[in-house]
């Protein structure tokens, strides 16, 4: 398996909120003052990050109402604040997903009985929406690697694909075929596997709210948004590469890879820059960083690759 990823961001770095700021500033005064060193090593990995993602990409998280109710979530609706008015409905408990496809241990897994297995980590992640809108999340969740591991990953195994719940009877926004249902996604084992990808169960420190994919969701950091599929059934590993919704919907417009990449506009856009949410009426574009500003981390996973030809 892939080396884990040293992030030890926790909550106490993101809230609460008014305290995660002041510290941030104070910190900004610090920076190479050498007091640096006199902080604590929370506080100095969150100052590395912070550095390494240059001082206007800081991490500085979202609010929870931000997160919570400028959402996506097509079954619930095309607006942004039609999950948060109708997932309520969604029941999530019980919940369970299936694992099966290419696994030595396919079967239905009950949400306790997974997170009865999985080691929870917080971790603050930049989010980047193909309309590019970003934000800033603290997630709880747990490696999506150790899940796969769990399950017994089979030799010639290359994909995973996703399917979310699809439920007509609590989902409204399900009546209208703007895509083909169960919402889908997948990628490539190498992806699945990496350190940063994570099955989210919660944000702030609070179990996930149903508008963000409750009881959990995939979070790829370094991917456009619709690859992070929410509320989660199904997990299956194939040799095929797996259908995708968007990519259904509109292939020239969304390939499978989806991967940040500001140098590959979308067809009808460009995607250089991006509008942090939140920071009212002055908030400025800023650009967007190759893979979400996690190069460094996951570059090596494409090499040889067009990434213009593999969008
Ligand atoms: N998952 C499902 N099942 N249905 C969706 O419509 N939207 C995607 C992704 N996962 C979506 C989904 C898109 S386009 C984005 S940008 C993110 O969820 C939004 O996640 P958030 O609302 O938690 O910020």
């Amino acid at each position: 398996m892939a080396r884990r990823w040293t992030n030890n961001l926790t909550l106490a770095d993101a809230t609460p909120q008014a305290a995660f700021w002041n510290r941030r500033r104070i910190m900004a005064g610090l920076a190479g003052s050498g007091l640096a060193a006199a902080l604590g090593s929370q506080a100095q990995a969150e100052l590395a990050l912070a550095e390494q993602a240059g001082a206007d990409q800081a991490l500085e998280p979202n609010t929870w109402e931000e997160v919570t109710s400028y959402c996506n979530f097509y079954e619930f609706g095309t607006g942004k604040g039609d999950p948060s008015e109708y997932a309520g409905r969604m029941t999530t408990d019980p919940w369970s997903v299936a694992i099966d496809g290419m696994v030595d241990k396919p079967g239905e897994y009950s949400f306790e009985q997974i997170l009865g297995e999985m080691t929870l980590e917080e971790r603050i992640y930049r989010f980047r929406c193909v309309e590019a809108w970003s934000m800033v999340v603290p997630w709880q969740g747990f490696e999506l690697a150790d899940l796969l591991t769990l399950a017994g990953v089979q030799e010639g195994a290359k994909y995973v694909a996703f399917e979310t719940l699809y439920r007509p009877s609590e989902m409204p926004g399900t009546a209208y075929k703007v895509l083909d249902w169960p919402y889908r996604e997948g990628l490539r084992l190498d992806e699945a596997m990496h350190p940063l990808t994570i099955m989210a169960t919660g944000v702030f420190g609070q179990p996930l709210p149903n508008q963000n994919g409750a009881p959990l969701r995939l979070v790829v950091p370094w991917k456009y948004g619709f690859k992070s599929i929410k509320s989660v059934v199904r997990i299956t590993l194939t040799d095929q590469e797996p259908p995708t919704s968007w990519n259904m919907a509109n292939p020239r417009e969304y390939g499978f890879y989806s991967n940040v990449n500001p140098d590959v506009s979308h067809p009808r856009w460009s995607q250089a820059s991006e509008r942090r949410i939140g920071g009212g009426l002055f908030a400025r574009r800023q650009p967007t960083l190759m893979f979400n500003g996690y190069e460094a981390e996951v570059a090596a996973l494409y090499e040889g690759m067009d990434l213009s030809e593999y969008f």
